[in-house]
């Protein structure tokens, strides 16, 4: 009689310590959405694709890598343009375009690959860079072109002169005007003088 009676108060007190710990648990779920319902739109709308890969790509890519990708061409392998980073080296593409797990680059610097580990002997790259290179080859690895890069000479747009602009009257040709009428017929001794008539 005894022990049931404490056995009973035991599921109780379980039971009790449950509903608590689920108020709980449902508070933590709450407190840790909360910043990310609030937040999530109006940073992921925020995000300038060309920025980002300004702010948070370019810097990594020439810091980390730039040193044996670029003239070097390190395993067949340049990372200063897209098309170069498409193209790939020895192995293949470096990046599949909005599919980072498929990514040599990805796999290389998460140290995920068999054999590979970038950069080559040196430290691992930060997690939040490793996550930015993510997400910036699943938004499809966009590149801005004019960066810290010298830029390409600018494309020359044919230049137009509108109707407008061809009826200045600079650009008339001369042609010899009428005389303009003057009042004393006597006045004057050349052309000329019919423009200032006394
Ligand atoms: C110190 C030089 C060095 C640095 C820095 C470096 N790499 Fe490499 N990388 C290499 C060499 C060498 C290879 C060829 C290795 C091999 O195939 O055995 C290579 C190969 C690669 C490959 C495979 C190319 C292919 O097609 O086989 C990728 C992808 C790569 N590197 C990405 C990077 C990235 C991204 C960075 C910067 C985070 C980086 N590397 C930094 C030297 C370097």
């Amino acid at each position: 009689m005894w022990l049931s009676y404490n056995l009973a108060v035991l599921v109780l007190r379980v039971q009790e310590v449950e509903a608590v710990s689920g108020r709980f648990i449902h508070a933590v779920i709450l407190v840790t959405l909360l910043p990310s319902l609030s937040f999530a739109r109006p940073t992921s709308a925020a995000v300038d694709p060309q920025d980002f890969f300004e702010n948070r790509i370019r810097p990594v890519l020439v810091n980390r890598c730039f040193a044996c990708h670029t003239d070097l061409k390190s395993g067949g392998l340049q990372l200063d343009s897209r098309e170069r980073l498409l193209k790939g080296g020895n192995s293949g593409p470096a990046i599949v375009p909005g599919d980072p797990d498929q990514s040599l680059l990805i796999q290389v610097v998460s140290w995920t690959h068999a054999r590979l580990r970038m950069p080559m002997g040196g430290e691992k790259l930060k997690e939040q860079e490793i996550a930015d290179l993510r997400a910036w080859v699943k938004m499809g690895a966009p590149w801005a072109e004019n960066g810290n890069l010298p830029p390409a000479a600018p494309k020359t747009k044919e230049f137009v002169v509108t109707p407008e602009q061809r009826s200045f009257w600079s650009f008339q040709p001369s042609h010899k005007p009428s005389l303009p009428e003057v009042r004393n017929k006597a006045w004057p001794k050349s052309p000329i003088d019919h423009f200032s008539p006394g």
